[in-house]
């Protein structure tokens, strides 16, 4: 495994690759990462992880200086699973002040993107920057992060980008709870807390398979429980999978999100729903 600071670098050391596996990260890696990582092995020959916690998709009050850093740890979990370790500095990625960004459709500012002002936009720029510099011919990304994913798969399709992209099933502790690098913020109490999030998503797509079609109110109602025991909730929301709109309907294939804060941290989650 080589750890690759920098553009040049990583070209000299890419030229000759004909397939490569990529998987984009900010770091502090977990399971979920590394399940990410062993399916590239099994798709690529040249696998490249890279590791860069993007200024540009976080918002003025969110953690960027506190988001967990551990670039040795990472590396030794990646050892014999990543050809290639880049992990650039800001300068690096953003050489010049980035001007021009990937203009997204409406659904990047709805449920998370309503939250979180600009982040899909500068997920969707990096992630491009990214793909521009790894050129890969497959990249993995987690359904843990469900929208972006759906954002990413968007913007492959529009700008007609040479590269397969693959959503892996999302990582989960053994009480349910979607592994995630912000769960460490978690007191003891939140963590045993926690759980309720994905309980409450089975709890809605137990009653969507059981038969009900009141959207609103499902979501309505999984929220006031989220709430009603201490989590300040963002939004609950049943979608469509294949472009999170609003579905009509007879709609078969749908998911259930939320995101919701214990204390200071945010979580979110989703369940696929299929009828
Ligand atoms: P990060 O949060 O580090 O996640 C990197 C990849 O791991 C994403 O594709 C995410 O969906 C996936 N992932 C995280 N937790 C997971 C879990 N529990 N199970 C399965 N997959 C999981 O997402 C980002 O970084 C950034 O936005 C990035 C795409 C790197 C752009 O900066």
């Amino acid at each position: 495994m080589q750890l690759i600071h920098t553009v040049s670098e990583l070209h000299a050391r890419l030229a000759n690759e004909k397939a490569i596996a990529f998987v984009p990260t900010m770091g502090n890696l977990h399971e979920g990462h590394i399940e990410l990582a062993r399916m590239a092995r099994k798709r690529g020959t040249c696998i490249v992880v890279s590791i860069f916690v993007n200024p540009l998709q976080f918002g003025p009050n969110e953690d960027f200086d506190k988001y967990p850093r551990t670039l040795e740890a990472d590396c030794v979990k990646l050892q014999g699973l990543a050809d290639v370790v880049f992990a650039p500095a800001v300068s690096e990625m953003y050489p010049a002040k980035q001007t021009i960004y990937v203009e997204l459709p409406p659904i990047a500012n709805e449920l998370c993107g309503e939250f979180r002002s600009g982040h899909f936009r500068g997920v969707a720029t990096v992630v491009l920057k990214l793909f521009n510099l790894v050129q890969p011919q497959i990249a993995i990304f987690g359904k843990k992060d469900y929208q972006q994913l759906a954002i990413i798969r968007q913007m492959v399709t529009q700008f007609n980008l040479p590269i397969e992209i693959i959503g892996a099933e999302t990582s989960r502790a053994a009480d349910g709870l979607a592994l995630s690098s912000r769960n460490q913020y978690l007191s003891a109490d939140e963590r045993t807390e926690a759980v309720y999030l994905s309980q409450t998503l089975a709890k809605v797509r137990e009653s969507l398979v059981g038969g009900a079609n009141g959207y609103a109110a499902l979501e309505a109602e999984a929220g006031a429980a989220l709430a009603k025991r201490g989590w300040q909730v963002e939004y609950v929301a049943i979608r469509r999978q294949s472009d999170l709109g609003i579905p009509v309907e007879g709609e078969r294939k749908l998911v259930v999100l939320a995101a919701a804060c214990l204390g200071k941290t945010r979580l979110i989650d989703n369940l696929e729903v299929c009828l």
